[in-house]
């Protein structure tokens, strides 16, 4: 049996792909490409020394999940595929709702056809808004997004709560993601943004590698310690182990459950810019700049549920994930070419 890996292709699916091969599954990708290169495909292969069945579809193309659900023997799901740009979710509400609900609603549709009733969800802490509380905890309400992107969010937790609420041969694990960086320790795979990056990493890593001229700081008059936004990196390879422990989780029969994917612990912009200088060894030029529609001041998980029920915790610090982050962008500089 194997494990489809939507959006298998992208950052945090790449990654996903290598950790589950190691672990001893069959996985089997599809992506679309929209937002990911072919290429990581032979970089996940020299990784791994494994190979997997990829598809290039759209998770909308019910007859291309059909056929791929015909042809494969799938057990569970781990489903990434998705549009994720925010501000670009702003200017497109259509096209992100149609992309991440409407194919969504198709794939867990094809799934149950074929009798395949286990999903994890790649959901996000922007479920919780502007938190009611830090650290935040499972319990923490969910809260008003403040974009289209989010409210996919949103609405899928609560589609697919309603599923397996009505139907509760379904396992349904959803993941709420801080924010994730780094890269593999290999440095042949990494993030790689189309154009200028909306996200804080990757915005420094091209700055460091002479891309962009200098940093712009989103607001230093926020109520946190140095003025600038808090927020709970976790690197992606622990994320990805994340998605191990879930799917062992789901072999216990999970029914429904959901899950802080942080490592509990905040760092503002600015301790960023430091740890990643330390890290690289290159000085990051930076200016402050006004705030950021949308933005809130501080967000970051108490990661405990995951670590009791899951067995799981992030082992990788800021360090780490700056060194990995800055291997990844230095040995390529444009991405997967
Ligand atoms: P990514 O863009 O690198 O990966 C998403 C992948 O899905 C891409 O490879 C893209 O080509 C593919 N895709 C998009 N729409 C598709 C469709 N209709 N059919 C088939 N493939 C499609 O993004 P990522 O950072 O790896 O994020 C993965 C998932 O995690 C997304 O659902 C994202 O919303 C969620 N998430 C990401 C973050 C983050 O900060 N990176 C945080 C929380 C949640
Ligand atoms: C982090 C901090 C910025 C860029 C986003 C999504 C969220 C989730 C993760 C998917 C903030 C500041 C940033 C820059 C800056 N994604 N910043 N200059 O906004 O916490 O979360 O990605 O689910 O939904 O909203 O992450 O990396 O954009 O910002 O000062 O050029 O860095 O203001 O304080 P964010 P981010």
């Amino acid at each position: 049996m194997a494990i489809l890996v939507t959006g298998g292709a992208g950052f945090i699916g790449s990654h996903t792909v290598v950790e589950l091969q190691n672990a001893g599954y069959d996985v089997v990708i599809l992506d679309n490409l929209c937002n990911a290169s072919e290429k990581v495909l032979g970089r996940i292969e020299a990784i791994t020394g494994k190979s997997a069945p990829f598809y290039k579809a759209d998770i909308r193309d019910r007859s291309a999940l059909e056929e791929i659900f015909a042809k494969e023997k799938i057990d569970s799901c781990i489903h990434f595929a998705g549009l994720k740009a925010v501000g670009e979710s702003v200017q497109k509400p259509l096209e992100y709702y149609d992309n991440n609900i409407a194919g969504t609603l198709i794939l867990l549709d094809v799934m149950r056809k074929h009798g395949c009733k286990n999903i994890i969800f790649s959901s996000s802490a922007t479920v919780y808004g502007d938190p009611a509380f830090v650290p935040i905890t499972e319990e923490c309400p969910k809260g008003v997004c403040t974009n289209p992107y989010g409210w996919t969010k949103s609405m899928l937790e609560q589609i697919m709560s309603d599923m397996q609420h009505a139907d509760p041969e379904w396992n349904v694990v959803l993941l709420r993601y801080f924010n994730p960086i780094g890269a593999h320790k290999s440095g042949t795979m990494g993030e790689n943004p189309d154009g200028i990056p909306n996200n804080l990493m990757p915005y420094i890593t091209q700055v460091a590698v002479g891309k962009r001229k200098e940093l712009g700081v989103f607001g230093n008059d926020y109520d946190t310690p140095d003025g600038t936004g808090v927020r709970d990196y976790i690197h992606v390879v622990d994320l990805a182990e994340g998605h191990v422990k879930a799917l062992k989780k789901i072999e216990e029969k999970a029914g429904l459950c959901i899950y802080n994917l942080g490592t509990g612990r905040g760092y503002s912009v600015l301790e960023v810019i430091h740890n990643f200088e330390e890290a690289s060894g290159v000085k990051i030029p930076y200016s402050i700049k006004p705030r950021r529609a949308g933005d809130i001041a501080t967000c970051y998980a108490d990661a405990s549920k995951a670590k009791a029920e899951l067995g799981w915790e992030a082992r990788y610090g800021i360090k780490e994930m700056c060194e990995d982050s800055w291997r990844w962008q230095k040995n390529n500089p444009d991405g997967y070419v």
